[in-house]
């Protein structure tokens, strides 16, 4: 390569960090009142003085949604695509969040593109983060249906490129965000160790998630022996264990992430729904036949233990985190879930169909990030 070129590609960084820094100070006038300088250096967006708390309101019913056609995206995986395998009802597409104390703008997949262009998304996490991968690419395929749009299938990763518009939307598999390690006396949960920051911290957006998994046990957990600092473990009070994950990774954050360049989303706990007398359903046992929103803006069964664990790990970030509280919006939705009407089989009330609720949670991405 000649000097030109190195000298072009120069160029083109210096004006993508422009555009960047652009993309992060505009403000939706009269919409959104949060303060953009403030939202990227809080985590808690509740706590904003003079700004509106996005995840608090109620689902209302709203004829323009869905916001795509789920059988014309070619990237909903089997276990998401509810309509394909069978659901018949189709109210829940049917819904629009909306804030207590303000309106969001409506997802715009060219305007995401635009704004976004040259930059790197990732969603980290479990099959929650692929469910909402899923959805934020169907969204953006159903705004440029015609454009260069590429695949690509790494070792952890699978990436959708969007080509014209120099957009990558990645997500990679990880169950815990701390390591699993294959050594002699079996698998081993490894608490402090985080091997693929070096990968993440390269992208430009990072939607991290994890917890379904810290309860599995039996033939469903992934590893034999838990270790934390020099400790070698049968096992530990899970709890207890995903505190420590979820503190390995801040401190990853704290120390690995440069807030000028990468923006750092962690999702909440999603909520399942197999205890209706969190609904007010007492005796129900899972999702089947629930077929609309709550009509609040407060669940029952309120917050998950969990969700403690994710404000208290998060206020002890310093760089700024967004925490995408999407808790109590999702436990609102018992319709929002596959049930039977999934690909792989089983009664599932733990992820979403796509179309569906996660376009709200993309939704308010494209929210924060243009306010
Ligand atoms: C945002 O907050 C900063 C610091 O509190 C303040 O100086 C600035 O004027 C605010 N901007 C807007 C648009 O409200
Ligand atoms: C998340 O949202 C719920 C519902 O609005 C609220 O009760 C809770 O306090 C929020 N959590 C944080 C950490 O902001
Ligand atoms: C929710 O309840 C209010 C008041 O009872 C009613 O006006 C509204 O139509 C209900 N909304 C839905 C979506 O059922």
């Amino acid at each position: 390569m000649g000097k030109g070129v190195i000298g072009s590609h120069l160029i083109v960084l210096v004006a993508l960090s422009i555009q960047f820094a652009y993309v992060f100070s505009l403000t939706i006038e009269g919409q959104i009142g949060i303060n953009g300088s403030t939202i990227i250096n809080k985590w808690k967006i509740t706590e904003l003085p003079n700004g509106c708390d996005i995840f608090e309101g109620s689902w209302v019913f709203d004829e323009s949604y869905p916001l795509f056609d789920s059988s014309a995206c070619p990237f909903i995986a089997q276990q998401f695509d509810c309509l394909k395998y069978g659901r018949l009802d189709h109210e829940y597409l049917k819904y629009r969040w909306q804030p207590n104390q303000c309106n969001l703008p409506r997802f715009d997949g060219l305007d995401f593109l635009n704004r976004l262009k040259g930059k790197k998304i990732m969603f980290i996490g479990d099959s929650v983060s692929h469910n909402q991968y899923d959805s934020l690419v169907c969204l953006l395929h159903a705004a440029v249906p015609q454009s260069v749009i590429v695949q690509e299938t790494n070792k952890n990763s699978i990436s959708v490129i969007f080509k014209d518009y120099e957009v990558s939307v990645t997500l990679f598999h990880s169950n815990y965000l701390v390591d699993i390690e294959m050594e002699q006396i079996g698998r081993v949960l490894k608490l402090d160790s985080i091997r693929n920051g070096d990968l993440w911290k390269q992208m430009d957006i990072l939607i991290f998630n994890t917890w379904l998994w810290w309860y599995r046990s039996g033939a469903k957990q992934p590893w034999d022996y838990i270790q934390a600092g020099e400790e070698i473990l049968k096992d530990m009070n899970r709890m207890d264990a995903f505190r420590y994950g979820l503190t390995t990774w801040a401190k990853w954050v704290d120390a690995a992430v440069d807030p000028i360049k990468t923006k750092v989303f962690f999702q909440g706990i999603t909520p399942s729904h197999y205890k209706g007398e969190e609904w007010n359903e007492p005796g129900v046992r899972d999702c089947s036949l629930e077929r609309r929103p709550l009509n609040s803006s407060n669940y029952p069964g309120g917050m998950p233990l969990a969700s403690s664990v994710v404000n208290d790990v998060l206020s002890k970030i310093s760089k700024p985190v967004i925490l995408l509280n999407i808790t109590t919006l999702s436990q609102l939705r018992p319709d929002g879930h596959p049930a039977i009407h999934n690909g792989i089989g089983g009664m599932d009330c733990t992820h979403w169909c796509v179309a569906g609720v996660l376009d709200t949670w993309n939704q308010l991405i494209y929210a924060t990030l243009m306010s």
